[in-house]
């Protein structure tokens, strides 16, 4: 059992997407576990979480209350925030951001002393402990640190471990990943529909179609292409469906949006505010 109090600073939809998984965990308590958030109206929202759970509007006292300070804010007001908790922070204490674009360096820049600092990038599967996250490591931070963090977000899915300049990629990737899988169930949905399914039924069927494809990728662990030639014979539907995803750029469309979205990524962590 973890003995670390964990705050989160920030309750929106990542910040409470990690708490429950969290708290799903027999690792933490909710005792151990503390939500600061500024609108004291949402604040009921964290109390429902869990019996024992502290909520705060002040940023001031998690960072003083907690061992583990894990930052779920908005990349756009990191700087404001760091600045504002920095007199209760010191390297007894561990910084988890998620923000995207926002490197540990900047972090550690904006915090006296040799604060210990870990950059993950979940994505937003964490509510149901599905996601993939990538962590590094700031300059002060031991393994026992990155051991913490990894702890924490594989309450929530699986953990990888990158070099920091590999961050933005990860973001285009996986963080920002659900969207197209969304669009892509979205298109599929409307496929199904289009050639005279129900609804609610192609919507099923598009659904389990994704898990189950997912799913043989993960188990098999064979390459996608591979996968894709035991379903294409000879003269059959996919080849046909298949030449028109093809015709239609499916993949290069899929590469833009990646690209796109990492280097906004990057973006954010060179326009925040100082
Ligand atoms: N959502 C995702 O899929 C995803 C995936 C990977 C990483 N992330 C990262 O997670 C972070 C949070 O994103 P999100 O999607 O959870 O955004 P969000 O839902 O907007 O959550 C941010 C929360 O921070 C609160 N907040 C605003 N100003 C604050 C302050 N000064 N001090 C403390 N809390 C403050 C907001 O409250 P108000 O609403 O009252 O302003 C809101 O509840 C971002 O940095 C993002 O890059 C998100």
């Amino acid at each position: 059992m973890n003995k670390k109090r964990i705050a989160i600073i920030g309750g929106g939809n990542m910040g409470m997407a990690l708490a429950r998984g969290i708290l799903k965990t027999d690792w933490a308590l909710p005792e151990n576990m503390m939500i600061a958030e500024p609108l004291k109206e949402k604040l009921g929202a964290v109390k429902d979480l869990a019996k024992g759970i502290k909520a705060s509007h002040s940023n001031l006292e998690a960072a003083r209350w907690g061992d583990v300070i894990l930052l779920s804010i908005k990349p756009q007001i990191m700087g404001h925030v760091l600045e504002e908790i920095k007199h209760e922070v010191n390297d007894k204490k561990l910084i988890l951001s998620v923000a995207a674009g926002i490197t540990t360096s900047f972090i550690e820049k904006k915090l006296d002393g040799n604060v210990p600092v870990v950059r993950a990038m979940p994505n937003i599967a964490a509510v149901v402990r599905e996601s993939a996250t990538a962590i590094c490591e700031g300059k002060f931070a031991t393994k026992a640190d990155l051991e913490v963090a990894r702890h924490i977000f594989e309450s929530v899915g699986i953990v990888v471990d990158v070099e920091e300049d590999l961050m933005d990629a990860v973001t285009g990737l996986s963080g920002t990943g659900p969207m197209y899988v969304f669009q892509i169930l979205e298109g599929l949905s409307d496929a199904g529909v289009k050639v005279g399914l129900s609804r609610d039924t192609a919507n099923i069927l598009a659904v389990q179609t994704l898990i189950g494809s997912s799913k043989l990728i993960k188990e098999t662990k064979e390459h996608p292409a591979k996968l894709k030639d035991l379903v294409t014979s000879p003269g059959g539907t996919a080849i046909s469906a298949l030449h028109s995803l093809e015709r239609n750029g499916l993949k290069a469309l899929l590469i833009d949006a990646v690209e796109v979205a990492a280097k906004r990524s990057a973006e954010l962590g060179s326009t925040k505010k100082d």
